[in-house]
């Protein structure tokens, strides 16, 4: 399946001084949305772009969708996606200078509405986004990411790795908050020896699913963490779930 931009996108990818080897399609979003779609998006000559794609003859469908707020517009910026029930959550950058970061939901349908979070209310310090995870039995999803940790004011620009969580029943608040989470919460991520200094940038995180038959709490996450201070220092960390 061929899903290029056109020479005139190239073009003109190329005049807003991006290189040539940053314009084709990087494809960052790829999920199964239904028994016979799937969905994808990709950063398009720096102009983001969706699709539906029939997984039994990989068509595409002739209208593309919004990639704005779902995918990146940079390939070097990092997000993550995850689609639950016929639903995108993402985790991405939602300009063109990678400025404005977003977690929302798309494709949501009827009294379900499509959500989001983004930095304007301080939830989200420059995040760099790493993953995302469905826990079926308490009806999640799970973003982890690094950021900016606030709360360490006296040092500059300390990394903290979080794990945040949204519940799928969220169909955001009242006023000011109409299309807005209400369920957000965020925890850091610590990844420490004694008497070290933290490993404290996460860098690839995954799930080990519960033995089956066995309850959900028993799910592991097994993480990837590098230090902002020594370069080529990496820990492993696994995590039980999370309790809030
Ligand atoms: C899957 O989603 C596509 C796009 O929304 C829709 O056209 C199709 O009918 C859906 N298929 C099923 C089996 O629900």
């Amino acid at each position: 399946l061929d899903w290029s931009p056109s020479d005139k996108d190239l073009e003109q990818c190329a005049m807003k001084g991006k290189e040539m080897a940053d314009c084709p399609n990087f494809i960052r979003v790829l999920q199964f949305l239904n028994a016979t779609h799937i969905y994808a998006c990709g950063t398009f000559a720096y102009s983001p772009r969706c699709s539906y794609i029939t997984s039994e003859t990989l068509m595409m469908s002739m209208k593309p969708d919004e990639g704005r707020g779902r995918c990146p517009y940079d390939p070097y910026q990092r997000n993550t996606a995850i689609i639950v029930d016929g639903e995108l959550y993402t985790g991405t950058v939602a300009d063109y200078r990678g400025n404005r970061p977003l977690i929302s939901r798309h494709l949501s349908e009827g009294r379900r509405v499509d959500l989001k979070l983004d930095d304007t209310l301080g939830w989200l310090e420059d995040p760099t986004f790493i993953s995302s995870s469905f826990i079926p039995e308490e009806e999640k999803i799970y973003f982890f990411f690094s950021e900016v940790g606030r709360e360490y004011d006296f040092i500059d620009k300390f990394i903290v790795s979080r794990v945040s969580q949204i519940c799928m029943s969220d169909v955001g608040g009242q006023r000011t908050l109409q299309r807005r989470w209400t369920t957000f919460a965020k925890a850091q991520l610590l990844c420490q020896a004694d008497n070290e200094l933290p490993y404290n940038v996460l860098q690839d995180i995954d799930s080990l699913p519960p033995a089956e038959g066995a309850p959900a709490d028993e799910t592991l996450f097994y993480g990837i963490f590098t230090s902002q201070w020594s370069v080529g220092w990496t820990s492993i960390q696994s995590f039980h779930m999370f309790r809030t």
